[in-house]
This record gives C-alpha cells, structure tokens and sequence, in this order.
C-alpha cells in the first residue's frame, strides 16, 4: 500500500489539536511525521518487551531516517505494569534521559504503555508533550486518542491519572499483522462498540466485512480503525473530558468492569472481550427495559459469533460470581455518580444514550438469565 491510503484524521481540541494517521509503514515513516514537533533531533521511546523485540528496529529506523535519535526503555509486558512503580521508574528515567519541557516522548505499545506513558509525560517537569504510537487494535481504536492516561492502583483501574492529549497518533496497520489472533478479537470488541453506540451503517458494514478485516484484508482494516477513531475524535471534540457525551464510550463497560474484577483482571476475560460482551448485556437490558426490539441482542450476539468471539457469559471458563456479586462490583465502578449506577443504553443499534434511571431488579434479572445460560 502507498501513502495515499494513509487516512489522517484530525482531532479538533482548541490549542491540542492533532493527527491520527491510520495506515501501513508508518513506522518507518515516523522520523518525517515527528520531525515537525521537535525542537532537538532526539526522541525519549517507551515501549514494552515484547513490542520492543518485534518492531523497536523498524521504528528507529523510520527516525534514523530524518537523523532523529532515539533513546529507547522497555517495561514488562502485561496490565500489571500500569502501577506506581513502574510509573516511578519511566519518570525517573525521562529524566536520567535528560528529557526537557520541550522535547517529545514516545509511547510505543499497546493500552497498558500508552496510558502509563501518556501519565508519565503528563507529571513530568509539570507536563511534556508525547506521541501515542498504538501496537494493538485496542489502543488504535481507542486508548491512544482522546487523552485519558493513567495508571492503576488497588482500589480498582484507572483511578489515578490525567488528561493529557498527545501531539500525534501514528496507527500503524501493519503492526497489526503480529497479534495474536486473540489480542486482535479482544480489540475488535471495542470497535463493534462504535457502530452499536453510534453508527448502524458501521455496524452492517462490520457485519459483511469484519471477517475479511479478521482475515487480514488491510483495507478493511484501515477502513475500519480509521471510521472507528473519527467516531472517537468527534466525541472527544464535543466532551473532553466526559462531563456528558463522552460517557457513551463506555457502552458494555459497566458489565465489562464487573466480569473483569470477577475474573481476577486475569487472562480468562480479557478487557476488550470484556467489552464485547457487556455490549450485548446492554442490549439485553435495554430490550428487557422495551427501550429496542427484542431481536436485536440476538442480533448483536450473532455478530459476535461469527466473528468467534466471546459473547455471552457462558463463553467465559470457570466459576462466576452470582448475579447480586456481579450487581455489587458494578455498583464500584467509577462511573457511578451520586451512588447511581450509570449505564450506556440503547434505542437501537447506533442509538445509545446515558442513564441513570434503570431499575436495580431488571438489571440482576438481566444477569441471572446470563448466568442460568452457562
Ligand atoms: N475509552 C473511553 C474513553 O476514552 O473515553
């Protein structure tokens, strides 16, 4: 593919905008894209492992390439890496690195990296600017724009961090290409997300041509994140930082929280999995609700098999909590307000909206008929 099928999309945040490319061989490109940015030729870059091993040596030389210099640390792979500690030894070696106010860092990984990073830029020398360079479909779609960044701590994820847009997001589709096939289903929930909260032609797009995009099809696959991120950039633009509208983001999440805890945060639900099923509970709730037609969870659900995904709770191994656990680790989600629980809820496919008002009953009503379908 040539750089013509680069799709650029803009994120119009007065005094933060910037660009999301979305396309192959950006990696290699990255030295022209960054270069405008850069008061020095030098880049701080943080990575994981197992990204470094793969695509370190691509990415310096696409810096290599405009004579940009590169300083490179790599963090353990894995959610356990967003801690303090670990936040600790990026800032201080930002700074050992000799990292100024106006140079550029690189968070060049997947969500974990780039919500670590993007926090890490955000505190250091009280906020240096960074570029997201997102390796999983999950943070091109998603965790690398619209400048939530963060780290985890005991009381549950998320809880500690900033807002703090990058100055560029390079998607570079073909790093895609070396995920495992579960990683890339597990991002695939989150941009299903987008068509049911926002977009039903996307949605039926995603019903004909997912599989192909599943397969490997590179235009579908730039089609898709790129669709995907101009939803997201058009959200963000609207509601930076989730007074309102940025709040439809998190359909399927309430539920995905809660199976995440119940799962132990482990391997055996991973978090776009997560996503993809909580998408079908609020279906299914907003159904039960008479809020949309009673076919069209199946509808979801359907989708979702096709694609092999996990989408029903009785595609999740081992012990469950019951329905009422399930309801309290909701009930600890930070998007409760007021001690409300918030929920994502939908008139239709395309159609989601936010409410609070959502009877307790027909919500652990919704999660015993799940569980009773294991
Ligand atoms: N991942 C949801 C958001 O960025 O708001």
């Amino acid at each position: 593919m040539t750089e013509a099928s680069v799709k650029t999309i803009h994120v119009p945040l007065e005094g933060r905008e910037y660009e999301v490319h979305v396309g192959p061989g950006l990696l290699g490109r990255s030295g022209a894209l960054i270069a405008p940015l850069l008061r020095r030729p030098r880049v701080a870059v943080v990575t994981d492992d197992t990204v470094g091993a793969l695509h370190l040596e691509t990415l310096r030389l696409g810096l290599q390439a405009q004579g940009i210099s590169m300083t490179a640390l790599s963090l353990p792979p894995g959610e356990a890496t967003k801690c303090w500690a670990q936040l600790e030894r990026t800032t201080e070696w930002l700074l050992e690195a000799q990292v100024e106010r106006g140079d550029i860092v690189v968070a060049f990984g997947g969500g974990v990296i780039g919500d670590l990073v993007g926090f890490a830029a955000s505190i250091l020398r009280r906020g240096v600017r960074f570029v997201q360079i997102p390796t999983s479909l999950l943070a091109q779609v998603d965790s690398s724009v619209g400048g939530k960044t963060g780290i985890n701590s005991p009381q549950g994820k998320n809880l500690i961090g900033a807002f703090h847009q990058p100055s560029l997001v390079l998607a570079d589709t073909n790093v895609l290409q070396t995920l495992e096939k579960r990683d890339f289903l597990a991002g695939y929930g989150e941009v299903v997300k987008y068509g049911l909260l926002g977009d039903a032609a996307f949605f039926d797009w995603l019903e004909d041509r997912a599989p192909d995009m599943a397969g490997g099809d590179e235009a579908a696959r730039i089609h898709a994140v790129a669709h995907s991120v101009a939803m997201k950039s058009a959200i963000v633009a609207r509601d930076e930082t989730e007074q309102g509208d940025r709040a439809l983001l998190n359909l399927g999440h309430t539920f995905c929280h809660a199976l995440e805890a119940a799962t132990g945060y482990s391997d055996r639900l991973l978090h776009g999995e997560g996503v993809a099923i909580g998408c079908a509970l609020a279906f299914e709730l907003s159904a039960r609700l008479g809020l949309c037609a009673q076919e069209t969870p199946s509808r979801v659900r359907a989708h979702l098999s096709d694609m092999k995904m996990k989408a029903d709770l009785s595609d999740i191994a081992g012990d469950l909590s019951d329905a009422e656990a399930l309801l309290t680790l909701m009930a600890q989600d930070k998007k409760v307000k007021d001690g409300k629980l918030r929920f994502i809820l939908a008139r239709g496919i395309g159609q989601a909206f936010i409410t609070s008002d959502v009877p307790r009953q027909t919500v652990l009503e919704v999660l015993q008929d799940a569980l009773a379908r294991r």
